[in-house]
């Protein structure tokens, strides 16, 4: 590992590069040397192109604020020789991102993406790093068909299915779940909006967010499956059913799920699924990555806080990147029924890619 690493930020002016630079401008192991942003943004200073955009709580860093933002889509090779790798979090069409991001690989830049255009292409890593690390494996894979030495795209999961399949996948590991039903309660800062730029969300909630229920219904498998013959095979294990709701809330997205086990799996108890949650450690905890929660999975017991994980308790634990889980309790129609939830912006986006970053330096895939 090198002592420090230069690293770019694509879309650095929208809601998630912002917290790309929050968390990125004291950084111990990387130095923020680019800012990209559309057409509309490039050659301005920072502070100028985000202007009233900065949305986050501290001040803009001043070691960012006169930076010049340089063209996402323009300044590819010239971006790609000034930096180890990038961050990229862009609005863009699909098939753009797509076209984008492997420009950046092609030309030797390693990506980590927020995007969601590459999360179902099948040699790509969708990681979340206590979960899947296992996966990084796939990435000499996609060099090989990218013609690429050093440049690859590894992307993060999207940010509701963060609240709640690690604590299952946790339980998955020894006692197989076959089905369940999902409904998740999605903050407004998952649709890049405050309470100042979307008033009409103040005292209401809309049970539909495009294309939201399919992701959490799909990106679980990949996440679960396994690499065989140069791609990820998404497991058919696991069968989940989803319906979403946006909420009047401005950070933290929280799921209900009603969960059942596979047939003859013997039906581990309420204190076994929580012992489990609170040993579990990942990569993350065992490398001691800068970003890893000390506590990946906390525990909320019904006898002792029955109405927790709430947002204003449980978004902030560790960073914003702990996953809190509560009312754990028999379910009528199911095996169990539950309550879990975590920071969207924070491990859902900008801090689960950073702690992806992480993670494929510490196995030196960027150097
Ligand atoms: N918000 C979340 O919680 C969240 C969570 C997970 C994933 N994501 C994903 O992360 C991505 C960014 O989301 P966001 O909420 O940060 O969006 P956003 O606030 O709308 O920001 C979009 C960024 O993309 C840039 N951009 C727009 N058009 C561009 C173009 N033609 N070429 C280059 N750059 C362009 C914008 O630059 P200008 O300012 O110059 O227009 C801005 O920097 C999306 O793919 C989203 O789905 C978001």
């Amino acid at each position: 590992m090198k002592d420090k690493y230069k690293v770019g930020i694509i879309g650095a002016t929208g809601m998630v590069g912002q917290r790309f630079i929050t968390l990125l401008f004291d950084h111990p192991w990387y130095d923020i040397e680019v800012l990209a942003a559309s057409p509309r943004s490039a050659g301005k200073p920072y502070r100028e192109a985000v202007g009233k955009k900065w949305c986050m709580d501290i001040d803009i860093p001043e070691s960012v604020a006169d930076m010049t933002v340089m063209s996402a889509q323009d300044d590819v090779e010239e971006i790609a020789k000034k930096v180890d790798f990038v961050f990229c979090a862009v609005d863009m069409k699909k098939d753009e991102i797509k076209a984008l991001e492997e420009r950046y690989a092609k030309a030797e830049c390693p990506v980590v993406s927020n995007n969601s255009a590459h999360r179902h292409t099948p040699d790509v890593p969708m990681i979340i790093p206590e979960i899947n690390p296992e996966h990084l494996e796939i990435i000499p894979a996609q060099r090989k068909r990218l013609g690429t030495e050093r440049g690859f795209i590894a992307v993060k999961s999207n940010c509701s299915l963060q609240s709640y399949l690690p604590a299952m996948a946790v339980i998955n590991e020894k006692y197989p779940i076959d089905h369940a039903l999902v409904t998740t309660y999605q903050a407004i800062s998952g649709a890049g909006k405050t309470f100042e730029t979307w008033p009409e969300m103040v005292d209401n909630l809309i049970p539909y967010i495009g294309g939201e229920e399919n992701k959490s219904e799909v990106e679980p498998n990949k996440i679960l499956g396994k690499i065989e013959g140069g791609e990820i095979v998404p497991s058919t294990a696991l069968q989940i059913e989803c319906q979403t709701y946006r909420v009047p809330v401005s950070n933290g997205h929280t799921a209900a799920i009603f969960f059942s086990f596979k047939d003859g799996v013997k039906k581990p108890s309420v204190e076994e699924i929580q012992d489990m949650w609170r040993a579990y450690k990942g990569e993350p905890q065992k490398l001691e990555l800068p970003h890893a929660p000390k506590q990946f999975i906390y525990v909320y017991t019904e006898e002792e806080t029955p109405d927790q994980p709430q947002i204003r308790t449980a978004r902030e634990i560790d960073g914003g990147m702990a996953i809190s889980c509560g009312r754990l309790r028999e379910s009528t129609q199911y095996d169990y029924k539950m309550v879990s939830m975590s920071h969207n912006t924070l491990r859902g986006a900008a801090g689960g890619a950073v702690l992806l970053a992480e993670l494929l330096t510490a196995k030196g895939y960027m150097d």
